[in-house]
């Protein structure tokens, strides 16, 4: 009820205390499948300090409008595009992908009626929002024994109304890397564009391959690749909601760009979906990247692997579990041999941890960030043990 007398602070913070005790806290360690993470001190407090700023109006927030390039800017570095960066920060992922697909429609709207886009079943589920949302069909392609697009498969399936492919570098089943220089000769042959998500893998392959745990060539140092989409709220450590998508040309990002007439300068040109959105999130997004460098991310890379390798010791020492794939990067599918998973999922919900499975392949699925701890890990695996050795009767 929206009541006509309004309550006094103590009594709505003591009423929001005891609702908000129903979540999990990443301080906890305990939210083993989120891919976000507590975000970093010093973003908490630029976000705190910046949080009437609208990056929908940057003509008024002239600031934010630099530091929102400079973000873009720093992230297309990482992304090894050399030149200028053109793209938007977003709310997200999903936005990210959506811009995407929406550019690639746009760029063949007068040669194609009834698009579609060529995905492999491991593509993130906002593909399809995206199609849905675009009038553009998905069509999903194979994927091989490690759960990577199948690039003959991606070929087969491009046909006249073929407007782009999405691969993705960082699967959210199993943080699986696509073969994304196979397929770009491919997109390059039918004049595609290719959009790689690396929602999650952004801020996490370019170290995997510093530490020596890869060779992995994803964004735009191959050629072919025209978007790429990277999270600053997943391993960016950012507070949600900060997303990117970066175009390796400007034409792109004019495609998705639309007018508002009513506004000035920077403001009247919008290319994210959102008009009204916080800057906060973005320069705080800024603020955490200028401050932890490259050799920060590492650090938290290679820490976060190092929990995942105890992870994959723990599976691996229990008889009745097993390894989707070897993981690539923080993210590990554990499949179940005797327990059915929903029976492990419910009893382990039972015992207060929060999980989420996979359907391809059945997993239970396992996001090891900065939160994650070791004694963290330690006590979930006795709880699983006990689970997924115990027949539910
Ligand atoms: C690979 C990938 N892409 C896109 C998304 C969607 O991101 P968001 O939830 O920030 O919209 C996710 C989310 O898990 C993801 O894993």
């Amino acid at each position: 009820m929206f009541e006509e007398k309004g309550q006094n602070r103590t009594e709505v913070l003591e009423e929001l205390d005891a609702l908000l005790r129903a979540d999990s806290t990443y301080s906890s360690g305990h939210p083993v499948a989120s891919m976000s993470t507590i975000p970093h001190s010093l973003g908490v407090e630029v976000f705190s300090r910046t949080l009437e700023k609208n990056a929908g109006r940057l003509h008024t927030f002239q600031g934010s409008a630099r530091i929102e390039q400079e973000l873009l800017r720093m992230i297309a570095d990482l992304l090894n595009l050399r030149g200028e960066a053109y793209g938007t920060t977003t709310s997200g992922g999903t936005e990210s992908n959506i811009l995407a697909i929406l550019a690639a429609r746009e760029k063949a709207r007068r040669r194609v009626e009834r698009p579609e886009v060529v995905a492999p079943r491991t593509a993130h589920s906002s593909i399809d929002k995206a199609g849905w949302l675009l009038g553009v069909k998905v069509v999903r392609t194979r994927v091989d024994r490690e759960y990577r697009a199948v690039p003959k498969d991606i070929e087969r399936k491009i046909n006249e109304n073929t407007v782009g492919i999405v691969l993705t570098a960082g699967t959210t089943y199993l943080g699986q890397i696509d073969p994304i220089e196979e397929i770009a000769e491919i997109a390059k042959d039918h004049r595609l564009p290719l959009h790689i998500d690396a929602a999650f893998g952004g801020f996490v392959i370019p170290f995997l391959n510093d530490l020596g745990r890869g060779d992995y060539r994803f964004a735009f140092e191959v050629d072919g690749v025209t978007s790429v989409s990277v999270d600053p709220h997943k391993m960016g450590l950012a507070p949600i909601p900060a997303g990117a998508i970066i175009f390796r040309n400007k034409g792109y990002v004019r495609r998705i760009t639309k007018t508002v007439p009513y506004l000035r300068g920077e403001s009247a040109v919008q290319v994210s979906i959102l008009g009204t959105r916080p800057a906060a999130p973005i320069i705080a997004a800024w603020a955490i990247m200028k401050h932890l460098g490259r050799e920060g991310y590492r650090k938290v890379v290679e820490t976060c692997m190092k929990r995942t390798d105890h992870v994959v010791n723990r599976v691996e020492q229990n008889p009745l579990l097993d390894l989707a794939i070897s993981p690539v990067m923080n993210i590990v599918g554990i499949e179940s041999r005797e327990v059915p998973l929903d029976d492990i999922v419910e009893r382990m919900e039972a015992r207060g941890w929060r999980l989420a499975t996979s359907p391809l392949p059945p997993t239970l699925r396992l996001v090891i960030m900065p939160h994650v701890k070791e004694g963290a890990i330690n006590a979930f695996f006795n709880d699983l043990d006990d689970i997924s050795t115990t027949i539910p009767a």
